[in-house]
């Protein structure tokens, strides 16, 4: 099947630049790399963008209670995602950021148009407050007593406990998490998207064929229950690019995190000679747009987005590819369970195409979560990729050096079989091209067993025994090697670096042909072993890996006596407030570190000795990122005393070294000659 070169762009969520990228990230960036791999593979020009998403409150406090800028922060996450993508082979054509003069320069230019064409409101709102923090609080940074059920310690939206639904000035009780101040009600004035004038645009639009069924329909019941204005500012302090013409007003960041995507391209666009802006982007533009998202982010996709861009006069999507979440062992990854994995943590035990595979062969074009089941995917890896596809190449490989110094034999042993293969492709195709991967896996493992078949059937090892054979040998193993070669081409998507080492074994590159065609006049490499069996031992070292990011993230943030304003600023579920009675408790000592020890297994975690007044401590803490444990010797510093002892996996904690932030980096240390002794309490 011969197409026309497209020209395609394809975007993916740009992660938040305040936390790592996880295995849940993961499976959308697997998914739309496939995609891009695949459109490349056959030869149009596909262009993949992406950025971090840099601004807004969570990152500004972030940085804040790390005691860095923003834009440090930012610089800082930018680079470790950049590292988890390559290193999961998702290969951006470019990576930028929503911080950037192209962002700025086209947020402001779609507003202004926005407000040209009168699609701008501005009204004054009432919401709560931090006083003494003096910033605006969004419902997340307010906790209080839910007003039906009366469980305490709930968000300013809803209640975890009964379900229940309401506005923050029902908590009772309530408290900035932030300063832990009662919040105020404060008015200021706010700009407005006119959504409700794009209704009509809308529903035409959701059924134009851009959107999966299941999402057309749930935006339906979103269109027809009536649209709201949407609030696209928000008042300093906020990180993000200040409103054009409203002083101290700034963007929300879902209005400029979309633009995001364009600002990349133009960045991109603008080293590149082949990529043109205009041509991609403005009102009529022929070539395709395709966003692959998560089911959490419709809304703004599907119904912000598209307003704005047709409001200020750029083209739309052609497409919003909605995938669903992520299970673990079929539950909701959980950082309180110990099941939460970072991409390094995956990374630092594991080949990623596993994974890559393991994602291919379980997602479809639909919305459905997938899960990931640690035992199936040792198996499916081991069955499908081991000993199916490259048990191929390995048990023919050699008899092709002895028999025929690797050259392949024109002849087709058996045609049928071949046939059937050469069908295929362009079914296979096509799957790839609808987001079928587990489809197209599927009749992918199915032409290897038929492979396998095929040479178990001639059992080329038992015909070598006798040298007056080894025509038939040659002929079998050659027919093996094309079956290969095809099974590579339609696994090169998702096994990138595989593919690499197919190629140099089959000594071609592995290109996406129009139609399959047998090798001809062609020889072979000596074969390498292209990929190990994944065993069981290394999923217990990632699962070592998430136990411990947990552990240390508790080892900081069990309550500590240090909530002074600047801190515990993340609205992180694990650092809770504690109340003032219960900070009196806290038995706080000088304690003279002894000794420290880096622990073994543990990324982030010190075994700290401590002297209290003759009696001795040991405490695990989270620090390592931090210190060097010979600078901590001989230091004093403080400790909480009487906190129950807790088991963790590498031995007992006895207490916690008061932190001063709640990031992990540092801890109190006092001068020499503050006058503190081993022993002394704190009040
Ligand atoms: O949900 C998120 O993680 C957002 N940072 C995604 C932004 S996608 C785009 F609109 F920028
Ligand atoms: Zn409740």
């Amino acid at each position: 099947m011969t197409q026309a070169r497209r020209k395609i762009l394809v975007t993916s969520a740009l992660p938040y630049a305040n936390g790592s990228i996880h295995l849940g990230h993961l499976v959308e960036y697997i998914q739309t790399d496939i995609w891009v791999r695949f459109q490349k593979a056959r030869g149009h020009e596909c262009t993949y963008v992406c950025a971090d998403d840099a601004h807004g409150t969570a990152i500004m406090l972030k940085a804040e209670s790390l005691g860095i800028s923003p834009e440090e922060q930012i610089a800082n996450v930018k680079a470790e995602h950049e590292k988890d993508f390559a290193d999961f082979l998702i290969e951006f054509d470019n990576y930028h950021s929503t911080h950037s003069d192209e962002n700025q320069t086209l947020a402001s230019e779609i507003y202004l148009a926005l407000e040209a064409n009168g699609h701008i409101d501005r009204r004054s709102i009432t919401q709560a407050f931090d006083p003494e923090r003096e910033i605006f609080l969004a419902d997340r940074y307010i906790k209080g007593t839910c007003p039906k059920c009366k469980s305490e310690d709930q968000y300013g939206d809803n209640c975890e406990v009964c379900g229940a639904t309401y506005a923050p000035t029902d908590l009772i009780d309530a408290v900035s998490t932030l300063s832990g101040a009662t919040p105020t009600q404060k008015e200021s004035e706010h700009f407005f998207f006119k959504l409700p004038e794009f209704t009509d645009f809308l529903k035409d639009w959701t059924r134009s064929g851009t959107l999966q069924t299941e999402v057309a329909n749930k935006l339906s019941e979103w269109l027809d229950s009536g649209l709201q204005q949407w609030d696209i500012s928000r008042d300093a302090p906020y990180f993000g690019f200040e409103i054009p013409n409203a002083p101290g007003k700034y963007f929300y960041v879902w209005l400029d995190a979309p633009i995001g995507y364009m600002a990349s391209f133009k960045n991109l666009s603008e080293r590149t000679d082949d990529l043109d802006f205009d041509e991609y982007w403005k009102a009529g533009s022929d070539t395709e747009l395709y966003h692959f998202i998560g089911k959490d982010i419709v809304n703004f996709h599907a119904l912000f987005w598209p307003s704005m861009l047709h409001s200020a006069n750029y083209r739309l999507p052609t497409g919003v590819n909605v995938h669903g979440f992520l299970t673990v062992n079929g539950k909701k990854m959980s950082k309180s369970r110990g099941t939460f994995i970072n991409a390094r943590a995956y990374l630092n035990h594991m080949n990623p195409e596993y994974l890559r595979y393991y994602f291919a062969a379980k997602l479809s074009s639909g919305v459905d979560d997938i899960d990931l089941n640690l035992e199936d995917f040792v198996q499916r890896v081991n069955s499908d990729l081991v000993g199916k596809y490259v048990n191929i190449a390995s048990r023919t490989a050699k008899f092709m050096m002895r028999f025929a110094d690797g050259n392949v034999s024109s002849h087709i042993s058996d045609p049928e079989l071949w046939q059937r293969f050469v069908d295929a492709h362009d079914h296979i195709a096509s799957l790839y091209e609808a987001r079928e991967y587990g489809k197209a896996t599927k009749e992918i493992m199915a032409l290897a067993d038929a492979a396998n078949q095929f040479i178990a059937n001639n059992a080329p090892w038992t015909l070598a025994k006798d040298e007056a054979n080894s025509d038939q040998v040659v002929a079998v193993c050659s027919q093996a090697i094309n079956m290969f070669h095809a099974l590579s081409i339609w696994l090169s998507p998702v096994l990138p670096a595989t593919q690499e080492a197919a190629g140099e074994f089959l000594n071609l590159d592995i290109r996406w042909p129009n139609t399959l065609e047998w090798l001809n006049n062609h020889t072979i490499a000596p074969f390498k072993p292209l990929m190990k069996r994944l065993e069981q031992p290394a999923i217990d070292a990632m699962m070592d890996d998430a136990k411990a990011e947990l552990e240390a993230l508790q080892a900081q943030s069990a309550p500590t006596p240090t909530l002074s304003s600047s801190e515990h600023l993340d609205a992180d579920p694990l650092g809770d407030i504690i109340e003032f009675d219960d900070f009196a408790k806290v038995d706080l000592r000088i304690a003279l570190i002894v000794d420290a020890q880096p622990v073994k297994g543990a990324d982030k975690l010190l075994q700290v000795t401590l002297d209290i007044g003759g009696e001795t401590r040991n405490v695990f803490a989270g620090i390592k990122s931090a210190y060097q444990p010979e600078d901590l010797i001989g230091k004093l510093t403080l400790m909480v005393a009487n906190l129950a002892p807790r088991k963790m996996r590498f031995g007992v904690s006895e207490g916690m070294i008061a932190a001063a932030g709640p990031g992990g980096s540092d801890i109190f240390l006092l001068s020499p000659d503050s006058g503190a002794k081993p022993g002394m309490r704190v009040k």
